[in-house]
């Protein structure tokens, strides 16, 4: 049998800005053109990954070390990559990530402030050659997007996690470092204006989705 390695999505942006609905989109697109998809996520999405999650998201008394982050960040991903990402890819599915290593360029990178070149280095490590074939980046003006994270949070009855508790000029640097990446990676990274409508966000997505469809079984 002639199979083909599936291929990798990922879709990325700020709190607030809709991730979890337009991933359902992302997925809906690619079952409905008759591909096997396996949905994850980062941090997590392997029970060791799920743990270090655990271990990132929630507040502490005992403050964390920016290396401590940016390491637990990517020994999640090293255990997520090896044991449920390549495999899937290898049997032919489709892997659809929320979140993966531009969050750390962005949040750590550019929220932090950490070294790029170091990240880059993890990166390899990690990774290997491997690199999401496409990224959806949705973007909203930070005020907007930590508004509706606010009052999604509110309606669940959650508490802020450990990024949440940041402050607007955070998000800011975690927005500005999405938006570099997009424009020097702008062949895989695709920005969608999350600010729009609902509809219209999810219109944008399933375009996107089934334009690169076409051109990988082109
Ligand atoms: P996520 O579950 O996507 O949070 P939300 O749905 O609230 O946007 O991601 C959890 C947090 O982890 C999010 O605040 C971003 C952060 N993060 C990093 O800082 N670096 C990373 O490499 C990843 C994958 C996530």
């Amino acid at each position: 049998m002639n199979m083909q390695r599936g291929q990798f999505i990922t879709i990325e942006g700020g709190e607030g800005v809709g991730k979890s609905t337009q991933i359902e989109a992302v997925r809906d697109t690619l079952a409905a053109a008759g591909i096997a998809v396996l949905l994850t996520r980062e941090p997590g999405g392997t029970p060791r990954a799920e743990k270090i999650r655990d271990l990132l998201l929630t507040p502490s008394d005992e403050p964390m070390p920016q290396i401590c982050e940016l390491l637990l960040m990517f020994a999640a991903r090293a255990t997520h990559v090896d044991n449920v990402i390549k495999p899937a890819m290898a049997r032919g599915e489709w892997v659809v990530c929320d979140r993966f290593t531009d969050a750390s360029y962005a949040y750590q990178g550019g929220g932090r402030g950490m070294s790029k070149s170091f990240i880059a280095a993890l990166e390899n490590m990690v990774q290997g050659e491997m690199r999401p074939d496409l990224t959806l980046l949705l973007d909203a003006p930070v005020e907007l997007a930590m508004q509706r994270a606010r009052e999604r949070n509110a309606a669940r009855g959650q508490v802020s996690d450990r990024f949440e508790r940041e402050q607007n000029e955070f998000f800011s640097r975690v927005r500005t470092e999405y938006l570099r990446i997009a424009q020097v990676a702008a062949q895989r990274v695709t920005v969608i204006d999350a600010a729009q409508p609902l509809q219209i966000v999810e219109r944008a997505v399933r375009e996107r989705v089934s334009a690169f469809i076409s051109k990988v079984r082109a």
